[in-house]
């Protein structure tokens, strides 16, 4: 059986799912989306990605187009059908089909929602993670509301290419002050020289990882030193440890940031550590 999508109260074979051409989303990246990680089936951080979705649709004013609980059973079954066990589920919703005119449209359309999901192959992705990964730092080119998990990605697309030519999985952005913001689709965190583990803090200029978020819970019960704090290139270079976060990613190693090798130039026990208990929580039966 080939894979399935829900497209606006369908669910359709992908060969067949379409969106309109006057779809906003299109048309405009008018338009929000979440991916969960799947594991046995279920959605892992689930409620963080639901809160989240609620908190970019009110930014952009795009009308809920059901409650929480509707597109929970929709991903669910999406997830059923594409017989994904470990993998990931993806929502978008878009401000919905108008003629095209750069002002929301008035009335309101009703909103466009997709839902994919597919499998991972966990034994990559654990060969992956063992070997560690490299990224590459490039220029903050984004916009000042990277808060909002927007179908805007551009700058995002063109940074993750830039690291795939380096040979990298990830691409670091740099702001101004010379100080890492994020990854193009991951958050970034370093445990520095002095053995603190840190993270950007929590403002516009980054999204606020759902991973991120639910792995400082299991910093803070392993009692690791931690700040919530942006580092520079030059500390990040000289970090003992580097590592992303993100429901693609989960907890992934880094072990070279653009020429440099970090510690010694393989995955760190603490990046592993985290990895590990990340994933055990996150996994349905989870003690
Ligand atoms: N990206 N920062 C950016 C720019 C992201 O796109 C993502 C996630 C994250 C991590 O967020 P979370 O932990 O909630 O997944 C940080 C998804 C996976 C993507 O675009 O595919």
């Amino acid at each position: 059986m080939g894979r399935i999508a829900y497209v606006n109260g369908r669910y359709a074979p992908h060969s067949e799912a379409f969106v309109h051409i006057e779809d906003r989303g299109f048309q405009f990246a008018d338009s929000v989306y979440e991916v969960w990680a799947v594991f046995g089936g279920s959605l892992a951080d689930e409620v963080g990605h639901f809160e989240r979705l609620a908190r970019s649709l009110g930014e952009l004013r795009i009308p809920v187009p059901m409650t929480a609980a509707a597109l929970k059973s929709i991903i669910q079954r999406v997830v059923r059908l594409n017989r994904v066990s470990d993998g990931l589920a993806y929502l978008q919703v878009t401000r919905g089909v108008a003629p095209r005119d750069h002002p929301f449209p008035n009335p309101a359309p009703r909103p466009s929602v997709v839902v994919t999901a597919k499998s991972v192959d966990m034994r990559a992705s654990e060969a992956r993670a063992a070997r560690g990964v490299a990224v590459i730092t490039t220029p903050e080119t984004r916009w000042a509301r990277c808060d909002i998990k927007t179908t805007g990605l551009l700058p995002n697309v063109l940074a993750k290419q830039a690291a795939r030519e380096a040979g990298a999985v990830e691409a670091w952005f740099v702001d101004e002050l010379g100080l890492v913001t994020e990854g193009g689709s991951s958050n970034a965190w370093i445990i520095d020289a002095d053995g603190v583990l840190r993270t950007r803090d929590i403002q516009s200029n980054i999204l606020r990882g759902v991973t991120r978020r639910s792995l400082l819970g299991v910093v803070q019960s392993l009692g690791i030193p931690f700040e919530e704090r942006g580092f520079s290139v030059e500390e990040a270079k000289s970090a003992k440890e580097a590592f992303i976060t993100g429901a693609g990613s989960l907890v992934l190693p880094v072990i070279r940031i653009d020429e440099t090798l970090i510690g010694a130039g393989t995955p760190g026990p603490v990046a592993k550590r985290l990895r590990e208990l990340y994933i055990e929580g996150a996994r349905p039966n989870a003690a």
